[in-house]
């Protein structure tokens, strides 16, 4: 990990647990946790799905990179990212050396079934959400990958399971 910092960078698509992981494993190292989403929407005062709505996607993304920019890569700490983070490649750079990358990754039916949970996300509110989250993750799963020092696969897992494999394969690096 040389010429990094010491933060766990947490990426991957939406439902891939990244927050839920995120808190697991700011609990079990005891270091301090940022989400990109949180920072973005207490700037804009506004829910995600509200700054989306108001300002478009590109605000978005320009305020997401901002968030990026102000983490400190002196300090460790458990750095949570909106799964849109790795579509610009700057933020990808920012995020290596914040840290070690992870993307949490599940299967299709998987995520599709955790994010029914939750009907905030702007991106899916379209006519048919499976096929446009197919083609997101065909677009974004190469740029996952590519990102990352560590992959996951959280289909079978708990969150603290989770957080354990992460550490657990940290140690090797
Ligand atoms: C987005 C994912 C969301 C949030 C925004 C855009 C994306 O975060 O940043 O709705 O482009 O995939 P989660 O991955 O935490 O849902």
């Amino acid at each position: 990990m040389t010429g990094r910092g010491q933060s766990i960078v947490l990426i991957g698509f939406m439902g891939a647990g990244k927050s839920s992981t995120g808190k697991a494993l700011a609990r079990r190292t005891g270091l301090p946790r940022f989400d990109t989403d949180e920072i973005v929407s207490i700037r804009f005062g506004l829910a995600i799905a509200e700054i989306f709505a108001r300002f478009g996607e590109e605000k978005f993304r320009d305020a997401e990179s901002e968030a990026l920019g102000q983490l400190s890569d002196a300090a460790p700490a458990i750095i949570v990212t909106g799964g849109g983070i790795v579509l610009r490649p700057e933020n990808v750079r920012r995020l290596q050396e914040l840290g070690s990358v992870v993307s949490l990754e599940a299967d299709e039916e998987t995520l599709f079934r955790r994010i029914l949970r939750r009907a905030t996300r702007p991106l899916l509110q379209t006519e048919d959400p499976r096929a446009t989250m197919v083609e997101l993750l065909r677009v974004r799963e190469p740029l996952y990958r590519e990102a990352a020092d560590v992959r996951v696969d959280t289909s079978l897992l708990t969150h603290d399971e989770v957080a354990d494999a992460i550490l657990k394969s940290l140690e090797k690096l």
